[in-house]
């Protein structure tokens, strides 16, 4: 374990030991109060150096800042805790004051009488429900506070499609990734998801053409967005995990274009140089500046499987990044619902029900049931 979840879980610790206490002799009892003062000088010095962190539950499952944590004993009740208030995410942000810690200490502490949250929001702790929300309207999601032009629909994918291919034309032609753009893009995507979440889902399940880049980034990107929204997933890491997506693949542009435009099968040989696009992409995007570190993470484990079978090869005790199962689950879908010129794009129920057979192998259980519901709402509507 490395200083920095250390410092995290030990303010879990803290926290949770607070509210214990709290719900015995109350937040008055001076054991709580100088627990919370703990929490929160804890918390402060972790927010000193970075500018929130994320915890989330997924199923009995927590994860800090995109990583799934082995649960140890506090941990597993923390996450029950967290379960019990119907709270799916903790968003810690730097500036939260005392208060804040107070109230959160106070709402872990109480449990209403059916199990649902009573502790609300604040500033700079934002907590979300495990739930679908790409229907919600913008006023329940909050406003982005973005004041970059809000593209609609119609227009979104042609123009966004002109800018990333121009993105991508750049890359080929001087190796040179502008990842401000792409950041651009994931933004004004996560703009028109909170208006519209649904109709663009709906784009990308459906699909004809066989353009890869373009069309398979931004699917790949609006699906990571639809599964990291759903689980009340915001801010920074949001547009990271969108980031992530739409740059998964750039290590084919080091691929040969026979190789990659091939419409045949593979050979053995053929197949191995494809093999190395995540490792290539990986060492590209790491050394472009301004590069979210999970978009690296992400294009070197998208066919990585949840059993860490797949490629690149990697060690038994290798921890995948929820970033790269969400990205991996993505492109499953995508690659399944692309009209290949031997094949017609399989059916969304047919690849709803091998997503399910591949739970718990290939694909992450718990993301994959996520994945699913969001689906399952489209097969059901398609309107
Ligand atoms: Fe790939
Ligand atoms: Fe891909």
């Amino acid at each position: 374990m490395n200083s920095a979840s250390r410092t995290i879980y030990d303010f879990i610790r803290i926290l949770l030991s607070a509210a214990t206490n709290a719900a015995l002799y109350g937040m008055e009892h001076p054991q709580v109060v100088r627990l919370s003062e703990q929490a929160f000088t804890s918390i402060s010095l972790i927010l000193e150096t970075r500018p929130g962190i994320t915890l989330l539950v997924i199923e009995n499952e927590l994860v800090i800042d995109g990583k799934p944590q082995e649960l140890s004993l506090f941990l597993n009740r923390f996450t029950q805790i967290l379960n019990s208030r119907e709270i799916g995410s903790i968003r810690l942000l730097a500036g939260l004051s005392k208060p804040e810690i107070i109230a959160l200490i106070g709402g872990l502490s109480r449990q209403s009488e059916d199990g649902a949250q009573t502790t609300p929001s604040s500033d700079h702790i934002r907590l979300g429900k495990v739930e679908l929300r790409v229907q919600d309207s913008p006023e329940k999601t909050g406003a982005t506070g973005s004041n970059k032009r809000k593209l609609t629909l119609p227009e979104m994918p042609h123009e966004e499609s002109a800018r990333f291919m121009e993105i991508y034309e750049t890359v080929k032609k001087k190796h040179k990734l502008q990842i401000n753009g792409v950041s651009d893009i994931v933004s004004s995507f996560i703009d028109v998801f909170r208006q519209e979440g649904k109709p663009l889902l709906a784009m990308a399940a459906l699909r004809d053409k066989d353009e890869y880049t373009f069309t398979h980034s931004t699917n790949v990107c609006v699906l990571n967005l639809a599964q990291a929204m759903a689980l009340g997933i915001e801010g920074q890491l949001l547009n990271d995990i969108g980031i992530a997506a739409m740059v998964h693949d750039i290590g084919k542009l080091f691929i040969p274009e026979e190789i990659l435009m091939k419409p045949d099968k593979l050979t053995a040989e053929e197949f191995n140089i494809m093999r190395q696009h995540p490792v290539k992409g990986a060492r590209h995007l790491l050394e472009t500046s301004g590069v979210p570190r999970l978009a690296v993470i992400a294009a070197y484990e998208h066919h990585l499987k949840y059993n860490l079978s797949g490629y690149p090869h990697v060690s038994s005790d290798w921890q995948q990044n929820l970033c790269s199962h969400m990205t991996t689950i993505s492109d499953f879908f995508d690659a399944l619902r692309t009209k290949r010129t031997y094949r017609a794009p399989v059916p969304l129920k047919e690849t709803a029900g091998m997503m399910l057979d591949m739970m718990g192998t290939d694909l992450h259980p718990a993301l994959t049931r996520n994945f699913l519901r969001i689906i399952t709402r489209l097969i059901k509507s398609p309107d």
